[in-house]
């Protein structure tokens, strides 16, 4: 019988969050954020993990603070080693509960618990598994942006700092892949490694927005440039980088490439800190379909932009928006996730080959 691909429901555009009604801080209200934040993080023994992609702000505090912004395989990796008895996961919600579930003795709290993914939002727990029991004969690998559930049907968790090597280590041992819940980094995988890989077909709304002619096109009127590109992106996208690679990886590739221009496909809360180690480049954005076209929300997660001071602070002062999962969901899931980062200690995760 031939593999069908599995049938998912295409997303409900009224569940993504409207950026455009979120209130900037006066430049009064921010500094009294800042320092009620800072003030706070020290009482409450608590340390902020944040994503790239979120606020500046957001980030800069987690660094003068001593937490930590990193991909989601590094922020999995900090919150699990550092000795706070609170984590702050400013991200979205797979990132907070990847923290619950390596670390089940600390309190997980998050500025917003409305910010999930859509990938994640692609793959119910329910039906991934129904299409594991069609396939009992493959290994089940699934990205970091899924639920607890979906990670604990899984036998291994992986993020895009390492898909390609630990497909690479499968395929070695004769394994068969089952991948979910990304089509595209799944199908940049596949071509990579040549494995043999069948894959649910979700996507990320913000990296299907980048769009390879007027990326082509602006590449064309940039010989210097070189592109770099995030592997949740379609094909043809990927095709035209010069660089394909986690956030990290993407950071690390700006500061160390020679060329004076970058033109950059995945979300621009990146830029914040591809400013600061690559401060004397020139940054420029992937272009996406543009304004009144089909991007949702063109080059910034709209999900990772609901994470703000204001609710940052909020969350501190009341200790609320706790993550909590099931503990024999949390166990399952445990045991998937742990080996991604037992994995990824036996590679090098800095460069992308
Ligand atoms: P990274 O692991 O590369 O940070 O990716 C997470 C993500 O959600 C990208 O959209
Ligand atoms: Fe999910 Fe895409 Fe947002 Fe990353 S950028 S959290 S993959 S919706």
């Amino acid at each position: 019988m031939p593999d069908k691909k599995p049938v998912i429901p295409p997303l409900d555009i009224s569940v993504v969050p409207d950026i455009s009604s979120i209130k900037t801080p006066s430049k009064e209200e921010r500094a009294e954020l800042i320092a009620r934040i800072k003030k706070l993080l020290k009482e409450r023994d608590a340390v902020i993990v944040a994503h790239y992609y979120t606020d500046a702000d957001l980030q800069m505090i987690a660094e003068e603070t001593g937490g930590y912004v990193s991909d989601s395989l590094d922020m999995a990796r900090f919150g699990h080693e550092h000795k706070a008895s609170t984590l702050i996961v400013a991200g979205v919600r797979f990132m907070g509960e990847t923290a619950k579930i390596l670390n089940p003795e600390k309190r997980v709290l998050m500025p917003t618990l409305q910010a999930t993914c859509s990938l994640d939002l692609s793959c119910p727990a329910k039906e991934f598994s129904d299409y594991c029991d069609q396939h009992p004969d493959r290994t089940v690998v699934v990205y970091a942006n899924t639920s607890a559930a979906v990670k604990a049907r899984a036998d291994w968790v992986v993020t895009s700092s390492i898909a390609v090597k630990l497909i690479e280590h499968l395929k070695q041992k004769g394994e068969k892949i089952l991948w979910a819940p990304d089509k595209h980094l799944g199908s940049y995988i596949q071509k990579v490694t040549q494995a043999d890989m069948l894959l649910w077909q979700g996507s990320c709304i913000v990296h299907e927005a980048f769009r390879a002619k007027a990326l082509a096109d602006l590449k064309a009127m940039h010989p210097e440039a070189a592109v770099l590109v995030h592997p949740e992106s379609p094909e043809d996208v990927i095709k035209l980088a010069d660089v394909v690679g986690s956030t990290t990886q993407l950071i690390n590739a700006a500061r160390d490439l020679d060329n004076p221009t970058l033109i950059v496909a995945t979300d621009n809360g990146i830029f914040y800190k591809m400013k600061q180690v690559a401060p004397d480049k020139k940054i420029l954005e992937a272009p996406t379909v543009g304004e009144g076209a089909t991007c949702v929300s063109c080059a910034h997660c709209p999900w990772m932009a609901i994470n703000t001071l204001q609710n940052l602070a909020d969350v501190l002062e009341n200790m609320d928006n706790e993550i909590f999962v099931d503990e024999d969901i949390r166990k399952q899931a445990h045991r998937s996730t742990l080996r991604m980062l037992e994995f990824s200690e036996t590679i090098n995760t800095e460069s992308v080959d």
